[in-house]
């Protein structure tokens, strides 16, 4: 077929995985570093004469970097001949920030979604997105793949007590995610409250359900600080639960989060590879991978 699968270096852990599924090789570009942290990206000339690009960016570390180096991805894919490039960026930065603190005022995620339309893409692919109205503010189609069916079925394999336990919405926004994947167990939900008080910082306020079962499965989209997981861990053991799992689809996990949900009530945190990690051994995290839904979202557009 005629189409490439591109990616950054820092991104190969999850577009490898990708390519491999759809019988193709990665394609990277040279990345060559200025001394004053501008970068270069580099294709042979006319590398991809006419075909579709697949860019498939998921990486760590700081947001801002992440979108000026898959702007630079996209531009020189461009140049190098692609007919059409569709952007698979599975983590979405900035999503959070759908409203402004200004009433009335645009929120950050709008120029977000102006700065990745100037970048050419047709299309941009996405998954578990946290904020459906953020389609609304980009004019470039946007497809937000969800994994409620695959986390249902993974969540069979890995939680021994999936069909006697309790799904955890740690903050209404988490509702309707907890409340579909409770549904395929027949299993009750309760959703907590919470309030931010401070940037990162958060609070319970409520709790509104209950659960009936010693175990509980706290379902997110995204964990970040781990402070909403964690505020949300603690209070669950204060209630008596005795075994919390946590499943996440995007772990952010800035500077020592890792280490702080090491150190939590958790007994085990289950998160997708849509940013890479890697953790040891005796570790509470597993991955589970979502290579297989993007690679079957590909097929589906070539
Ligand atoms: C927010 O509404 C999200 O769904 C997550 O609950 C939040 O982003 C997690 O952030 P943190 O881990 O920093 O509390």
């Amino acid at each position: 077929m005629n189409y490439e699968v591109v990616s950054l270096p820092e991104s190969h852990s999850l577009a490898y995985n990708v390519a491999l599924r759809l019988n193709k090789e990665l394609v990277t570009p040279k990345v060559q570093e200025f001394a004053d942290g501008e970068i270069e990206v580099v294709f042979e000339p006319n590398k991809f004469n006419q075909k579709k690009v697949m860019l498939i960016h998921a990486p760590y570390g700081n947001v801002h970097n992440a979108l000026v180096r898959f702007a630079l991805l996209a531009h020189s894919a461009s140049i190098s001949g692609a007919q059409e490039i569709i952007g698979i960026i599975p983590y979405l930065w900035y999503m959070r920030q759908d409203k402004s603190a200004v009433p009335g005022r645009v929120g950050a995620w709008q120029i977000i979604a102006k700065l990745l339309e100037a970048t050419g893409i047709s299309q941009l692919i996405t998954v578990e997105m946290h904020a459906a109205i953020c389609e609304q503010m980009i004019t470039v189609p946007l497809y937000n793949i969800k994994l409620r069916v695959l986390m249902a079925e993974h969540i069979k394999h890995v939680v021994p007590e999936c069909k006697q336990c309790c799904f955890i919405a740690p903050d209404e926004g988490a509702f309707n995610r907890a409340q579909e994947i409770g549904q395929v167990f027949n299993m009750p939900v309760m959703v907590f409250k919470k309030k931010r008080f401070d940037v990162d910082k958060t609070k319970i306020i409520s709790v509104s359900g209950s659960c009936g079962y010693d175990t509980v499965l706290i379902v997110d989209d995204i964990i970040a600080t781990g402070g909403t997981a964690i505020n949300a861990c603690d209070k669950l053991r204060e209630m008596g639960i005795k075994k919390v799992y946590g499943y996440f689809v995007h772990p952010v996990l800035p500077g020592n989060a890792i280490e702080c949900i090491e150190n939590s009530g958790f007994d085990r945190v289950f998160v997708s590879n849509s940013i890479p990690h890697t953790f040891d051994k005796q570790s509470k995290f597993t991955i589970f991978d979502i290579s297989g839904v993007l690679a079957k979202k590909i097929k589906e557009l070539v």
